[in-house]
């Protein structure tokens, strides 16, 4: 029956072909567990950053990371537009220009005034206690100085919230993304599933 050697011989080296061919080729079982075992970083792979992102004067993990921007979201911003080298304006201006914002931060001594935060030479800047200059993208570290316990895990990633997913760069909301500088503690309110007594 040479027909049916011939298929025989065939399958065998067929078979063989297939065994060692990986082998060769470097890629075989063994390998691919060796290479999956290499710490993954998810940092390392490259994404795109969102729009109006800056990156944080700071380190992450011993990494780079990124967060929302402000100064595109103020209104009011530049204040140079109406504050210029000299003060000529007249004092019920503040009622008029500013009289939205009310000061409820905190109680006793410690608690902030505007010149705590904004700094009065430049009014397009903060500053901290220090009297050292902040940009108004770089807030979170205005709120750090007072604030540092909050900062720390802001930056470790356990307050706050993270923009983008979770691969790639990272991208977290600033400070004053969630809270109002001026008011900076939330409004009590009704959980969204709340539904009113039976009885009433
Ligand atoms: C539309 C004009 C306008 C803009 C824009 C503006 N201001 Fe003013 N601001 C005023 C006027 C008017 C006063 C009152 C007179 C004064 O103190 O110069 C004032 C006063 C202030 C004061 C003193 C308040 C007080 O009670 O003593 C601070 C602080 C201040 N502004 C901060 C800012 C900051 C920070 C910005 C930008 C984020 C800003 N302003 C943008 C018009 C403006
Ligand atoms: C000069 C110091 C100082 C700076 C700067 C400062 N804070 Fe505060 N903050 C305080 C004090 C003091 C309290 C009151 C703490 C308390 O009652 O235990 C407070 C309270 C708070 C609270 C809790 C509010 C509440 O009533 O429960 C939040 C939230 C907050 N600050 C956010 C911020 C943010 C965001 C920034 C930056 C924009 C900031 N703070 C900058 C001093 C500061
Ligand atoms: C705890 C720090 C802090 C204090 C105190 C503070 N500010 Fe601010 N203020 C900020 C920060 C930070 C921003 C930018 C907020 C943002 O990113 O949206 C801001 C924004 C503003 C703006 C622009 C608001 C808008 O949306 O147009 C004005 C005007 C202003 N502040 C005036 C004042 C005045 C007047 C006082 C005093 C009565 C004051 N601030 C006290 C930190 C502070
Ligand atoms: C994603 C929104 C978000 C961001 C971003 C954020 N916070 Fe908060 N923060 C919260 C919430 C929610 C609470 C709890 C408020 C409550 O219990 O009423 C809180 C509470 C606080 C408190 C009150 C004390 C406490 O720990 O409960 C402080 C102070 C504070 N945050 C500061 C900061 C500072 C400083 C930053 C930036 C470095 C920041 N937060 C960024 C949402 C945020």
């Amino acid at each position: 029956m040479p027909k049916l050697r011939l298929v025989t011989i065939l399958l065998l080296s067929g078979l063989l072909v297939l065994a060692v061919a990986p082998a060769l080729a470097g890629h075989g079982i063994m390998e691919k567990v060796k290479e999956a075992n290499e710490p993954f970083d998810s940092l390392q792979i490259d994404t795109p950053l969102p729009k109006n992102t800056v990156q944080v004067k700071e380190e992450y993990q011993g990494g780079a990371f990124w967060v929302l921007s402000r100064k595109d979201s103020i209104g009011r911003f530049p204040c140079s537009r109406c504050h210029g080298k000299k003060k000529s304006f007249k004092r019920e201006g503040a009622a008029l220009a500013h009289g939205d914002i009310e000061l409820v931060h905190g109680q006793g001594e410690e608690r902030p005034e505007c010149k705590s935060c904004h700094n009065e030479k430049n009014l397009d800047l903060l500053s901290d206690k220090k009297d050292r200059e902040i940009d108004f993208d770089h807030s979170y570290q205005l709120c750090g100085q007072c604030h540092f316990r909050q900062k720390s895990d802001w930056v470790g990633g356990a307050h706050g919230k993270r923009h983008t997913y979770w691969i790639g760069k990272r991208v977290v909301w600033n400070c004053a993304t969630c809270h109002d500088p001026h008011s900076p503690r939330f409004k009590k309110r009704w959980p969204s599933t709340y539904s009113l007594p039976l009885d009433k």
